[in-house]
């Protein structure tokens, strides 16, 4: 068994967390992967706080173990109403994730109605500020992660985060997605990994059959880290960059963005088409380099009991006999 800072602040049983993926995650996915001892994360952009609400009261009937809910910061008050937050911190929620923008106006009232806040990072700044605004535990997600992310490695910022966090737990995100990746961020000093496109490629997720397939044929060399996706239809991200698989919808625009943005409202009408036909050639393919690393769909408790088990065992084994090579010497 493997027990961090993170596992003892949770009281969960593995150190693996579901990134709280707006369209990449349900009541399913959530459940199952809080369930089997992770931390189940619910992308609750989107939602109306109704939503939210029936969704806590479900995800509770579901599970007893603690799961959490997401919001990207940056979009409440344009698309995401104020009462979202409202909904979510009176839902008896475990866990507040939070990501892009300051979570500093959240922490409060989150801690007052007993919930803790996680909030993702893309450089070691924001983690600083984060946790002068006094969050509880602080995900370093790089670059090589799907979706939306920053420019920096997650070899490199994780250390940094670590850094600035004052001992709160860090989670490690970006380009993780097997018993290796949990096994190498714990080693650094991190407190466990979140986790997207290794819980898209799930029995349990939200997502296509075909994306799901694309992510398993993917290797980790075919993601874009471009703009494209964000515009069509244009939205502005605060300094994010997304990554998606290589397909005919990206290569169809690369070095054409601003005719793009032209022609946003459309183009974004004919990927949601694709996505609903299950065309993987037109949709958005969000995931990350770690696509390379997915080789099946599985279901997603297999995927939590899989990575924390590998992880443990690596640590037992290999790390012990690396040390034995050097002291021999
Ligand atoms: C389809 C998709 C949607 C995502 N949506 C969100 C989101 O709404 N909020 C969030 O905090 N992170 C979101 N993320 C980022 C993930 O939470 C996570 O940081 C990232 O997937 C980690 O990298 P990995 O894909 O290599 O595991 C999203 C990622 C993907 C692939």
């Amino acid at each position: 068994m493997i027990r961090t800072k993170f596992t003892e602040l949770l009281g969960v049983e593995h150190p693996v967390v579901l990134g709280g993926m707006a369209s990449g995650t349900n009541l399913d996915l959530v459940a199952a992967v809080s369930a089997a001892g992770g931390l189940g994360v619910l992308g609750a952009t989107g939602y109306s706080p109704e939503q939210i609400r029936a969704h806590a009261e479900e995800l509770r009937r579901r599970t007893t173990e603690p799961f959490g809910m997401n919001l990207l910061l940056f979009l409440i008050g344009q698309r995401v109403p104020e009462a979202a937050v409202d909904a979510i911190l009176g839902s008896g929620v475990r866990v507040f994730s939070t990501a892009w923008g300051d979570p500093a106006p959240y922490v409060e009232r989150a801690h007052r109605a007993g919930a803790l806040v996680m909030h993702m990072v893309a450089t070691a700044e924001e983690a600083r500020r984060a946790v002068d605004a006094g969050v509880d535990s602080v995900v370093a997600q790089g670059t090589e992660g799907g979706g939306h992310v920053g420019y920096v490695s997650t070899m490199a910022l994780v250390p940094a985060v670590l850094d600035v966090a004052q001992g709160r737990p860090v989670l490690a995100a970006g380009g993780i997605a097997d018993g290796r990746g949990l096994a190498a961020a714990l080693a650094m000093g991190a407190d466990g990994v979140l986790m997207g496109t290794r819980f898209l490629a799930t029995r349990e997720a939200p997502i296509p059959d075909s994306y799901k397939q694309a992510i398993v044929d993917a290797s980790g060399s075919d993601t874009v880290f471009t703009q494209i996706p964000d515009l069509a239809p244009e939205v502005r991200w605060p300094g994010a960059m997304s990554r998606v698989i290589r397909n005919r919808f990206v290569e169809e625009w690369l070095g054409r963005e601003e005719e793009l943005r032209q022609r946003g409202a459309e183009v974004g009408k004919e990927t949601e088409a694709a996505r609903a036909n299950g065309d993987r050639e037109g949709m958005k393919l969000f995931a990350g380099q770690s696509s390379g690393l997915v080789h099946g769909v599985e279901s997603a408790a297999d995927v939590v009991r899989a990575v924390s088990a590998e992880a443990e065992r690596l640590l037992r084994e290999r790390v012990p006999s690396v040390l034995a090579t050097a002291s021999v010497r």
